[in-house]
């Protein structure tokens, strides 16, 4: 993971339990110091973040598309930090809505000496990361990496050891680094096929890009073409703003809501499963994760052509 990454040498690589849900009350806990703690609300998971964060330590909303609908990532340049915050929180793929960070923030540009968080569950090893702009990512394996259980947590050495009194030992960054992640009985399956995923994504090839840049490649054209059939379809929309839409998630909406049924079922006779939107969202959502070949995306356009051309 280090070397597809390119993670340097300052950052500890932790395999933890608990998924993305329990890092947010375990990154207050460890680098809270009971300090305020930014948030930048772009969506369903970033907003569950604050919520569980709450319960650790005073918060503040640095920026919010709440108000939009989360149709955008609120740009940098308008976020209001707070003075000395512990960290800043970015939830840099949202999974529900579709809205993908595509170019970090530098904090420091911002006037603001404080480590950026990251919660790149739903978009890691899709893409490369910029680490001098991060001090923890974390994400849960389940989307590109293997089976749940396994959560990744990349964090800066100089931020470990400021856990608080009561952060247990075995969510103690400092004590899981020390224990090189087996404080506790590791989830040794999950880590075994994240190993073999980690194999096959050092494997891939497009062009003579390789390992994460190659699969950077396959997810822009993957996106690239379903958003081009959605933009140019009469019958179809996605309600992201262009430069936030994300590679992974895409939702989209079909202007005449009482086709949705007949569009789930004709898809589903095509083998085309899983494409109904997030409940909290509705219509549909296509999670293209780096498993998804460039022909399912094909397949899921050819589908949404022919199922348009029947409307016609
Ligand atoms: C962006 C994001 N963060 C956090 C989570 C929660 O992960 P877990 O269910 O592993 O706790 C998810 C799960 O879908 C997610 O997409």
């Amino acid at each position: 993971m280090r070397t597809l990454l390119n993670i340097p040498n300052e950052f500890d690589i932790l395999f933890m339990q608990g998924g993305g849900i329990a890092e947010n009350a375990i990154v207050p806990l460890n680098l809270g110091r009971g300090g305020t703690l930014d948030f930048v609300i772009s969506g369903s998971w970033s907003e569950k973040s604050l919520r569980e964060a709450q319960r650790y330590g005073p918060t503040h909303v640095a920026a919010s598309s709440q108000a939009q609908g989360f149709d955008h990532l609120p740009p940098a340049a308008d976020w209001q930090l707070s003075a000395h915050p512990s960290y800043v929180h970015l939830c840099t793929n949202e999974t529900i809505h579709g809205v993908e960070c595509h170019t970090l923030p530098d904090l420091k540009a911002l006037g603001c000496d404080a480590p950026l968080v990251i919660d790149f569950s739903s978009h890691v090893l899709s893409r490369p990361v910029d680490w001098s702009r991060v001090g923890l990512a974390y994400g849960g394996a389940q989307k590109n990496i293997g089976p749940a259980g396994l959560t990744l947590v990349v964090v800066r050495k100089d931020l470990l050891g400021h856990a608080l009194p009561i952060c247990p030992s075995a969510f103690n960054y400092q004590t899981v680094a020390q224990n090189n992640s087996m404080f506790n009985t590791p989830p040794t399956y999950s880590i075994y096929m994240a190993g073999l995923i980690f194999d096959w994504i050092a494997r891939q090839r497009e062009g003579d890009l390789h390992g994460v840049a190659a699969l950077e490649a396959r997810n822009q054209a993957k996106a690239t073409l379903l958003y081009d059939c959605i933009d140019r379809s009469s019958l179809y929309h996605n309600r992201v703003q262009e430069p936030s839409r994300s590679r992974m998630n895409v939702p989209f909406f079909l202007r005449d809501e009482s086709l949705n049924t007949a569009f789930l079922s004709g898809a589903q006779a095509r083998g085309l499963l899983q494409l109904k939107g997030h409940k909290s969202v509705g219509g549909m959502r296509a999670s293209i994760y780096n498993a998804m070949p460039l022909a399912g995306v094909q397949a899921l356009v050819d589908y949404m052509q022919d199922f348009e051309k029947t409307q016609a």
